[in-house]
């Protein structure tokens, strides 16, 4: 009868429903052949960043960092540390002590840079940083000292030294101004100058994949490798001399900053990119820049994820099809409520409540479909970095000349340390599309602090070497 017809009519919609959702999400599945395709392409933009006739246009810039190895368990003395750019900006105090028990001490204080210091001036910005250096000294009891400094300053620099880098863009959510095409060493000194209340010496200037690798190096040396899957996606590795067209001399290594967050940005992941991708990046701080850092890194995922959300809502399969204020908002999925929505833990009631608490009435059946498309972006972003990682180790292990390589990664960022299923698959994404190589992932203890002063440490070193 009638009823038997609507009823029929209801399964027909719902099943017509569930296909449109999977539709949306297959897009977010990509196969082997696809992720290999990456990988390539991955090592096409590596070796444009490395060769001097197609650097300057290449996308993936290949930055050289002036480290030459990797800690050798010398390296000792009082460090003061500075990380800026990834989830808190914080200051340092760092002691090294070498010989049969080697001890590394920090003490550090977080401290919140507004937003609209992020995207003010130049001047408030690193007026701010010194500022929260002079209020960390008093905490210490340290500013008579004119302690050596390192400065994990987790954007893209083009390095001339050590000392010196010029920053290329910013990236992720800073925009301050009259910053780029300076360089960020110069305008930390000047900054502690204008204060004239303290000295201090500042001997590197480090990304935190630098750091992240050298902590790791520490303590296992087949650490070659750095990444960091967080608020942003990079990665550094020890390159020969002779692949690094830009740098002279030949002879043995040094670490290159890839800055992979860049990849595509000259359309080669076009292809793969969805229309949430692009509307993410469009309405972004640097729209048509770092779009594969866009597809991978905590910052955007929940911002991909949000989008679908809309999309689905405008459609009729969610939130009974009312898009609210909440949803609208930009940065609501932040990569701790992705982490705890995908937890495998949680009761879909946790998930909801987990809505709720972002302002999102659902229903069962919302929270079914929200905590999916959450693992079809999030499987998505595993599986890109281990491709992009593939091609790393694949290009290491073809430079030594061998058959298969064994090699360490050194990893930090709150996306590989919080979320639940997001290392599992990179690292199995990376065994699959690179099956010469094993690679071992180690997690790093506080990267950009340790990091720095390693890297601060090598630098005073080297320089005392070169007064004597
Ligand atoms: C962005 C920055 C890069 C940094 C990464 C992780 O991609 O450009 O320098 O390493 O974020 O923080």
């Amino acid at each position: 009868g009638k009823g038997a017809a609507m009823v029929t009519a209801v399964a027909y919609r719902l099943a017509e429903q569930s296909r449109q959702i999977a539709e949306i999400l297959s897009e977010f599945r990509l196969t082997t052949e696809q992720l290999l395709e990456v990988k390539k392409r991955m090592r096409t933009e590596i070796q444009n960043g490395l060769s001097k006739s197609t650097q300057d246009t290449a996308t993936v810039k290949m930055l050289p960092t002036f480290v030459r190895s990797t800690p050798d368990g010398t390296e000792h003395g009082d460090f003061l540390a500075l990380d800026l750019g990834g989830t808190n900006f914080r200051v340092l105090m760092v002691k090294i002590r070498s010989g049969k028990r080697r001890t590394v001490e920090m003490h550090n204080k977080i401290y919140a840079i507004p937003l609209e210091v992020m995207q003010g001036t130049g001047e408030e910005l690193f007026d701010h940083i010194v500022h929260c250096i002079s209020d960390f000294l008093d905490y210490m009891g340290m500013k008579n000292a004119r302690l050596p400094l390192g400065f994990t300053f987790s954007f893209p620099c083009r390095q001339t030294s050590l000392d010196a880098g010029i920053l290329v863009t910013w990236t992720k959510g800073f925009k301050a101004t009259d910053c780029e095409g300076e360089d960020v060493v110069g305008l930390l000194r000047e900054a502690i100058k204008r204060r004239e209340e303290f000295d201090l010496d500042v001997v590197a200037v480090v990304n935190d994949t630098v750091g992240t690798m050298m902590t790791c190096a520490y303590e296992e040396p087949t650490c070659e490798i750095g990444l960091i899957a967080g608020t942003g996606s990079n990665a550094c590795y020890m390159e020969e001399m002779r692949n690094i067209e830009m740098i002279e001399g030949d002879q043995g290594r040094m670490c290159v900053n890839m800055e992979w967050g860049a990849f595509g940005d000259n359309g080669c992941l076009d292809d793969i990119r969805t229309e949430y991708d692009r509307a993410v990046d469009d309405f972004s701080l640097n729209p048509g820049k770092q779009r594969y850092e866009k597809m991978c890194s905590g910052m955007y995922l929940g911002e991909i994820v949000r989008n679908i959300l809309i999309d689905m809502t405008k459609k009729g399969f969610l939130f009974r099809g009312q898009i609210s204020e909440t949803l609208k908002t930009r940065g609501i999925f932040e990569t701790k409520f992705l982490s705890q929505i995908e937890s495998d833990r949680l009761a879909l009631l946790q998930v909801r409540s987990i809505l709720q608490h972002l302002g999102l009435d659902s229903t069962c059946d919302d929270s079914i479909i929200v905590k999916e498309v959450c693992g079809a972006v999030s499987h998505r972003a595993a599986q890109l970095c281990g491709a992009g990682m593939a091609a790393v180790v694949d290009k290491i292990r073809e430079n030594r000349g061998l058959d298969h390589l064994d090699i360490t990664v050194g990893v930090d960022g709150t996306l590989y340390k919080l979320h639940p299923h997001f290392s599992g698959i990179m690292h199995q994404t990376v065994a699959e599309l690179a099956p010469q190589c094993n690679v071992k992932f180690l997690l790093s203890e506080d990267g950009s602090g340790k990091g720095a002063a390693l890297i601060t440490a090598v630098g005073c070193r080297l320089r005392q070497e070169l007064n004597n």
